[in-house]
């Protein structure tokens, strides 16, 4: 079966473009993944339909999450956010890769399917392989019913509502939270210390205001679009927290705007693709402002050298960038949530200057349910 949002069917509130309205709807959205879910006595949080006791959950002896597209990066997020506050070894993977390549199924290892539509076949296809071969597989999953909804042992609904704009965005981000979330969950059953869970907690519970925030800057970002939009390609650069959050936005801006786009750790530049690098092909750097920030300096450095221009999204100016987008201060491991934001609407207004079909770029369509 698939699932096709009536598009017609939902209002679009003022705004011009579903993407607009979805980017827009986001302070909404994350208040509506948390609510219901912290529980401040232990500093931990209740995921209802987890499926999964604690005894279970601290025999997890690796995670590993499968999904595609802006899904997969989620999944990239939770990995590092499931390895920060929970300290089990996570990473993510394409499921359209790992469904094809005879994966090893480790009894001990907890599998998640992240998906927004929980239809992509892909996704589904792993699902149905993992539970072939014996393994726990949850779900972060938007649709409520959909078919990875039901195929998984349980898991956690995102609440992000209907997303209409083919381009994932308001989903994107409530996925994101859902990941810090679980990985809170692991984290208080496993080592992290309640002084860690309320520190987190305040963290999540900033959020919603902090996107408004962000939002606020959308002119200034309007501006910059217009200067970027006839960029020959876009160069995406973070490290570590930074990174996930440079492969969404490279994807977001090739989907939406057809600009070209590439997406690299800083660290990697240096081994090729700093060839590419004029001022024809600006980079945007993706700079929290953790213990990396002077590594990521380095790395302006090494491009402007080469005469590239730089847009950084920072938590307080660079002076190397030519422009830096500023994004409020939380906490260091929920930066890749807020952090994506700017990126969006960078991408929004990008698409917008160059005339594209916002809610419904060429080629593409919301959900891919076939091979
Ligand atoms: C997102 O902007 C994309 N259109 C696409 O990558 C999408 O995330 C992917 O196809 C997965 O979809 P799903 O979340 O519905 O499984």
């Amino acid at each position: 079966t698939t699932v096709e949002w009536e598009a017609e069917s939902y209002d679009m509130g003022g705004h011009d473009t579903y993407m607009h309205k979805e980017i827009h709807e986001q302070v909404d959205a994350v208040d509506r993944v948390l609510r219901g879910r912290i529980d401040d006595r232990f500093s931990t949080v209740h995921l209802g339909g987890l499926n999964l006791d604690a005894r279970e959950a601290r025999g997890v002896r690796r995670v590993k999450i499968l999904g595609c597209g802006s899904a997969y990066h989620t999944g990239l997020i939770g990995a590092q956010l499931i390895e920060e506050l929970a300290r089990i070894p996570a990473d993510a993977e394409p499921a359209s890769e790992f469904r094809y390549r005879n994966p090893v199924v480790d009894p001990d290892t907890l599998y998640i399917a992240v998906s927004q539509s929980g239809e992509t076949y892909d996704t589904l296809a792993a699902v149905q392989e993992l539970k072939r071969k014996g393994a726990r597989v949850l779900g972060v999953v938007n649709v409520v019913g959909s078919a990875i909804a039901r195929e998984t042992d349980g898991g956690v609904y995102v609440h992000a509502g209907p997303e209409v704009c083919v381009v994932s965005t308001k989903c994107f981000t409530n996925t994101a939270v859902a990941f810090a979330l679980l990985a809170l969950h692991l984290g208080r059953i496993r080592d992290l210390s309640v002084a860690d869970g309320k520190r987190i907690i305040a963290g999540l519970r900033k959020l919603p205001e902090q996107i408004a925030e962000v939002l606020r800057g959308e002119e200034e970002i309007k501006k910059l679009a217009a200067e970027y939009a006839n960029a020959k390609s876009m160069m995406f650069v973070g490290r570590v927290r930074g990174y996930p959050v440079a492969r969404e936005a490279s994807l977001k801006l090739k989907e939406v705007s057809y600009v070209h786009a590439e997406a690299y750790p800083a660290s990697e530049l240096k081994h090729g693709p700093l060839a590419l690098i004029e001022p024809e092909v600006p980079t945007v750097a993706v700079l929290p402002d953790d213990d990396l920030l002077e590594k990521n300096r380095a790395t302006l450095e090494e491009i402007k050298a080469r005469s590239g221009r730089i847009l950084a999204v920072a938590h307080r100016e660079q002076e190397k960038a030519d422009h830096t987008i500023l994004v409020p201060r939380n906490e260091v491991e929920l930066d890749p949530i807020l952090m994506g934001i700017p990126l969006q609407l960078l991408a929004y207004h990008t698409a917008l200057a160059l005339g594209r079909d916002i809610d419904k770029p060429r080629n593409l369509a919301k959900s891919v349910t076939v091979e």
